[in-house]
């Protein structure tokens, strides 16, 4: 087989990269380790930026989203005693839109099939080869047809933090920074109407909380939790409980419980892997870059990596133009540091951790006083929240 470009990973990076190349007809087949139904199975964060839903349009797969998403002009941020609103829309005349991460992966899925995109699923054992070369080529087993191999011009590595592609990049040329955070969020999903129409973000003296939502009959809730915590170890009623506990009390007395339809554990770390690029092998997403949870950047940073990557081989393979790929690197990793350090910024604000001191604290507070009583600061919480694709 031979292909322009092989994607490992039929994520949401994946499959949003092939349909971008799939529009500039750009062949190209998208390798997936598990089935369709794993994928479409897995429950994350749901906010999009502007910049993102348009990216999505350009592939072609908004049509629900459109339909569906729910716009958010601004958030609602409780620092323990007083709430206080961040306006995007006015700050950064820009919005953000809530969307399940799971619709979206399954709107890009329903559009890959559309077009006639090629996809294989249960590719086990998969092997980059020769990405220094100028034809790598990859290697996996089917069960069902045994040992296979693709040309191509080039790998794009959408395999997530988990693959192999990272990997392929000698330990002589990688470099990989990693914090992991002394706590996790607890998430909840409920048939439930949202306690708020925006987005609540909690900074109570019990820890974390935040009130989000997929649809008018559907919340997403979470609470800070013990990184060793297990989901099994939280009854939903001990999750509601220490979720009034947290939030506003306006809101704790009209939050809406009811029994949860998922339930887990999302660990808080930042993650970050360099160079982004080796030979004709291309990382995007959590293949290279993780960010903890708060403030929802991980699939926009994904999305943001896939817009560059398949503009820069649009370029190529237009004009042959090479100096979009031989950027890509630095340009994507510039972008995923700053990523790293709003998400990193906004999490510190809002949790508590073990060992904090008196002193540790009372800077915690002046530094929510400072958000809720500076329109700088509130423009570049604003700005980073609202967009790092334009
Ligand atoms: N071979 C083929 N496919 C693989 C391999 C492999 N060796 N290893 C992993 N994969 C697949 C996984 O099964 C998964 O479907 O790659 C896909 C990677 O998808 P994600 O982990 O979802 O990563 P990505 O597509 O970059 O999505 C961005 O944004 O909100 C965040 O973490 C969240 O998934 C989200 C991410
Ligand atoms: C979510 O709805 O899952 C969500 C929303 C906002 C965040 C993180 C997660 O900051």
């Amino acid at each position: 087989m031979r292909t322009k470009v092989a994607i490992i990973g039929g994520g949401p990076s994946g499959l949003l990269l092939s349909l971008l190349l799939h529009q500039a007809g750009i062949d190209n087949v998208v390798l997936e380790r598990k089935t369709r139904e794993v994928v479409l199975g897995r429950v994350r964060a749901g906010v999009l930026e502007e910049g993102v839903v348009a990216l999505i349009g350009a592939a072609g797969a908004s049509d629900l989203l459109r339909k569906h998403a729910l716009r958010h002009d601004g958030t609602v941020i409780y620092d323990g005693t007083s709430a206080f609103r961040i306006d995007f829309a006015g700050i950064s005349g820009q919005s953000v839109f809530v969307y399940g991460q799971q619709d979206l992966t399954r709107d890009l899925y329903d559009r890959h099939a559309e077009i006639g995109g090629q996809i294989i699923f249960n590719a086990e054992n998969l092997a980059i080869h020769d990405a220094k070369s100028d034809s790598p080529f990859v290697t996996w087993t089917s069960e069902a047809q045994g040992a296979m191999q693709l040309r191509a011009d080039f790998v794009a590595g959408c395999d997530g933090f988990h693959g192999v592609s990272r990997r392929t990049i000698p330990d002589t040329v990688r470099h990989e920074y990693e914090k992991v955070l002394p706590a996790a969020w607890l998430g909840v999903l409920s048939q439930t109407s949202p306690v708020h129409h925006e987005l609540i973000y909690a900074a109570s003296a019990r820890g974390f909380a935040l009130c989000s939502m997929r649809h008018h009959n559907l919340s997403r809730y979470y609470i800070q939790c013990v990184a060793t915590d297990l989901a099994e170890d939280w009854s939903d009623e001990a999750f509601w409980s220490e979720l009034k506990r947290r939030i506003p009390g306006e809101f704790a007395a009209k939050l809406v419980t009811g029994p949860s339809i998922e339930k887990s554990v999302v660990p808080l770390r930042a993650f970050v892997c360099e160079p982004m690029q080796w030979g004709r092998l291309f990382l995007c997403g959590d293949a290279a870059h993780i960010v903890p949870p708060t403030g929802a950047k991980g699939l926009n940073a994904a999305a943001a990596d896939v817009a560059d990557l398949s503009m820069a081989l649009c370029q190529f393979y237009a004009s042959g133009e090479q100096s979009g790929l031989e950027g890509y690197s630095a340009t994507a990793l510039a972008r995923a540091w700053k990523i790293v350090r709003f998400s990193l910024w906004f999490t510190g604000l809002l949790h508590r951790f073990p060992g904090q001191s008196p002193f540790d604290l009372n800077l915690q507070r002046a530094d929510l006083a400072q958000l809720r009583d500076h329109a700088a600061m509130q423009k570049i919480m604003s700005d980073s929240y609202v967009g790092f694709v334009r």
